[in-house]
Order: structure tokens, then sequence, then C-alpha cells
């Protein structure tokens, strides 16, 4: 048997929305539906790889059996359950789209219609890779960016700023990328590199993302 390329290493992997309610029947969301998440944990997986998926909600279900999925709804439970594990893990890749704003205070009761206008006081909720990338010392650290417009400079700046080994570009600007699709098209930067990929189906992207980070992790 070949020794699997991936093997003895731990990987964590954010996935889908996060749900931030506002009253026990609203919240604010987004249109992730965590299939590049799941595609990357299933691709991991087969790469021998123990894998830890904290998904927001989604409808998927994990199919190898090292794949460990923790559910949650909000950023804050993201947050939680990713420093749970943070110390234990030698890649992370954070492909969820983290709500960046929470309600400030959460209805206990149902909000009735009144009003013709409604407001809503919104609060920064954390930055989970950020916070990762603070913290890091062993850790490979993999980011997202979805972007609509000065996407290379977005994603670099993201790179710098949250601390990252690695960050891959997605923008609705190109057609079949991004949200809900089975297909995206990506650019992955490093500190020194660019490489540009074709519209893929997500399994494929997240055998690129991890041939990717194999060659710069593991060398
Ligand atoms: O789930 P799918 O339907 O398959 O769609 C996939 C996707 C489009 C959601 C995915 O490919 C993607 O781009 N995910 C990142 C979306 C995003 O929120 O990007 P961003 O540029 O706003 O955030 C930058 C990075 O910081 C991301 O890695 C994000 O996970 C992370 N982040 C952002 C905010 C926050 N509060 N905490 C975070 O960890």
């Amino acid at each position: 048997d070949q020794k699997k390329s991936l093997e003895g290493k731990t990987v964590l992997i954010t996935a889908g929305p996060t749900y931030e309610a506002i009253d026990p029947v609203r919240f604010i969301g987004n249109h992730s539906s965590g299939k590049m998440g799941f595609s990357l944990a299933e691709e991991a997986a087969k790469r021998g790889a123990k894998v830890i998926l904290i998904s927001g909600p989604s409808s998927l279900k994990p199919k190898h059996e090292n794949i460990d999925l923790h559910r949650i709804t909000s950023a804050k439970e993201m947050l939680d359950k990713v420093f749970e594990y943070y110390n234990t893990i030698d890649i992370g890749i954070a492909s969820a789209a983290v709500a960046d704003y929470a309600p400030k205070v959460v209805a206990s009761e149902k909000i009735k219609k009144n009003e013709d206008t409604f407001t809503i006081e919104l609060i920064k909720n954390p930055d989970i890779l950020k916070t990762m990338g603070e913290k890091k010392s062993h850790q490979f650290l993999v980011g997202f960016a979805l972007e609509t417009q000065n996407e290379e400079e977005n994603a670099k700046g993201k790179l710098a700023k949250k601390n990252l080994d690695m960050i891959v570009l997605n923008s609705l600007r190109d057609e079949g990328a991004g949200f809900k699709n089975d297909t995206n098209k990506i650019k992955i930067f490093t500190k020194t590199e660019k490489i540009e990929f074709d519209l893929k189906s997500k399994e494929n992207v997240a055998k690129d993302i991890l041939d990717c980070i194999e060659a710069q992790y593991l060398k």
C-alpha cells in the first residue's frame, strides 16, 4: 500500500454560511451551500487526513469516515468550535462565508409587524480566520476571498492582514464561480506566487487547492 499524501495530518475546514439570529423566527444569512467546504473535506479525507469539518447550516452530509463533522449556527459558535481544536491541527482552511455583522440584541419573542420602516442595529462579529492567524504557531493557514471588485488587490490584502500562507480567490464576476454552483473558478495566491485555474467542478477545485497546499506545506 502506498502511503497517502496527507496521512498523519489533521486538517480543519470551515464551511457553509453562518446564521445570525434576529428573533426566534428570523436570521441574517447568505447564499453559501457548503459545497466548496464539503468538497475540500472529502478530498482531504481521501488523501488520508483526519478532517475536522465545522459547518454552518447546510443540507450536505459528509461521506468519508475520516470526516468529523460539527454543525454550528452562528459565527460565535464557529469561533468557539475552531478554537476547541486549533492547537491540534496541521492545516486550517477557511471556506465558510461568515457573517461580518450580527444583530446587537436578539429579540426573545417574534418581532411584530408595526411601523413602515424597521431598523436592526448590527455589531461586528469576530473574524475567525484573522484570530487563527494571530494565534498561528505551526499551522499552515489557507483563507478564501469572495470578491466583487478589486479582486486581486483585496485577496492579497487579506493574505497579509490575516497572516495566511495561501488565499483562494473566487469572484462573483466570473460566471459559474462562488456560491451555490457545483462549479468554481479560482486564483490562488501565496506570498510569492499567483496561479490561475479554469472553471471546474468543486470536487476538482478542491483537488487543485490541496495539490497547492501539499506543494507548499509538505516541501
Ligand atoms: O458554500 P458554497 O455555496 O460552495 O460557496 C463557496 C463560497 C463562495 C462560500 C467559498 O468559495 C468562499 O469564497 N468562502 C469565503 C467567503 C467569504 O466570506 O469570504 P470573505 O472574503 O468575506 O472572507 C475572507 C476570509 O475570512 C474567508 O476565508 C472567511 O472564511 C474568513 N472570515 C471572514 C469573516 C469572519 N468574520 N470570519 C472569517 O473567518
